[in-house]
């Protein structure tokens, strides 16, 4: 999950839940718009990363890298199988969109796939590493409860009380103060709540992930030293 905090589903969720669905006959859909096309390291993340296969798999923002919009679904032979065999030899799936197909966004998603296949997943897989373990490093801040994420995806989450883990107060927009510092010291962040969440192109680097690392580290102080100053929280 992404927009909901990059939440890291535990190891062998998906395979249970991917069975589950097989054996009550529901079909298994992947919401990969965030994670295929190299965000987890790989084209697709369900098989490489969760060891699963999907009926149907959904996809978008990775498949031109977001220069231009483009957004897909993937199903599997079963399914399309099924589909064709339905009651009458000339039934179709009849389906489409104004820009299906669109030209352009699949000349775009076709560039960009070259270029992935150029070392770019090998690049995201071996750095990921170092991306999640440098963002860890914020841990020891007394404002940030937990750092987390798999891939090149990660979320600082931010608490006001580190030993009950209760979340900020929705106003204090903790994270909005945050992206505020960050975007002076020249970096961009995504606030949510009372969170940041970073997506970085797959192309960073070891010394631009510390330089990340180290702007959001003093985002985070100058946040703590206003709240105190606001009286809003005692550290
Ligand atoms: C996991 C996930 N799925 C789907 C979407 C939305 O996709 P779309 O805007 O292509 O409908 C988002 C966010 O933009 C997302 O994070």
């Amino acid at each position: 999950m992404a927009s909901g905090g990059v939440i890291v589903p535990p190891e062998g969720y998906l395979r249970r839940m991917r069975q589950l669905c097989a054996d009550n006959d529901i079909l298994f859909i992947a919401d990969e718009v965030v994670t295929a096309f190299g965000r987890l390291g790989h084209v697709f993340a369900s098989k490489d990363v969760f060891g699963i296969e999907p009926d149907m798999i959904t996809f978008a923002k990775g498949v031109t890298s977001g220069y231009f919009p483009l957004g897909g679904v993937m199903i599997s032979s079963r399914l399309f199988e099924e589909l064709r065999r339905s009651n009458h030899p000339d039934a179709m799936f009849a389906h489409g969109l104004t820009y299906s197909s669109h030209p352009i966004g699949c000349a775009v998603a076709l560039k960009n796939l070259d270029i992935l296949e150029e070392g770019l997943l090998e690049h995201a897989r071996a750095i990921s590493a170092h991306f999640q373990a440098s963002l860890k490093t914020l841990e020891d801040l007394p404002l940030v409860g937990e750092v987390r994420g798999l891939g090149l995806m990660a979320c600082v989450e931010c608490v006001a009380d580190r030993v009950h883990n209760n979340p900020l107060t929705l106003d204090l927009e903790v994270g909005k103060r945050i992206d505020r510092h960050c975007q002076e010291l020249r970096l961009l962040v995504r606030p949510l709540i009372n969170m940041c969440v970073m997506s970085p192109p797959l192309t960073i680097t070891v010394p631009q992930i510390d330089e990340m690392t180290a702007i959001l580290r003093s985002s985070i102080r100058r946040t703590m030293d206003e709240l105190v100053r606001e009286g809003l929280w005692h550290g």
